[in-house]
């Protein structure tokens, strides 16, 4: 399955995601540095109604944000060596913890993920325009 969105089509590439993610929690976002992961997951968030201000989680690895009765932990491994430092960090314990996870940089510690982790990648098409897969890496 795969999307080509640019920023202005991003919020309808969201709730078209989320459409076909049923009953999934932990995605892992793939896609080199500036690919657009942050971007999305912010999308992919509001798409699920958090209401707080999401922000970059560049200095923290783990940040949490309310959606309704649930909460959606946005994380980036990649100041993380890997699967110890990880766990050290609660990122295992989050990734188990049953609340949506939405994964940059998860090849720092791909041994903890789930097994029906989703895999995304997101490629760059050009300047404005981003190439999302699903579970075809
Ligand atoms: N279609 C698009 N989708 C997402 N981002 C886009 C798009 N077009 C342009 N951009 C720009 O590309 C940049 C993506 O940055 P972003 O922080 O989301 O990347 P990242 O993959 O999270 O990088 P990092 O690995 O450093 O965390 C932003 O400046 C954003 O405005
Ligand atoms: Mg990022």
């Amino acid at each position: 399955m795969e999307w080509t969105y640019t920023l202005d089509e991003i919020k309808s590439a969201a709730a078209a995601f989320w459409k076909t993610q049923a009953g999934k929690k932990v995605f892992a976002f793939y896609g080199q540095m500036g690919a657009g992961k942050t971007t999305f997951v912010i999308a992919l968030c509001e798409a699920k109604g958090v209401s707080s201000t999401v922000s970059s989680p560049t200095f923290s690895i783990i940040n949490d944000y309310d959606c309704g009765l649930e909460t959606i932990y946005h994380m980036d491994l990649y100041r993380l060596k890997d699967e110890t430092e990880a766990q050290r960090a609660g990122v295992e314990d989050a990734l188990y913890s049953g609340n949506f996870c939405l994964v940059e940089w998860p090849e720092k510690a791909p041994g903890i993920f789930p097994e029906d982790t989703v895999y995304v990648s997101i490629d760059v098409v050009d300047e404005k325009t981003r190439r999302l897969k699903i579970n075809g890496i």
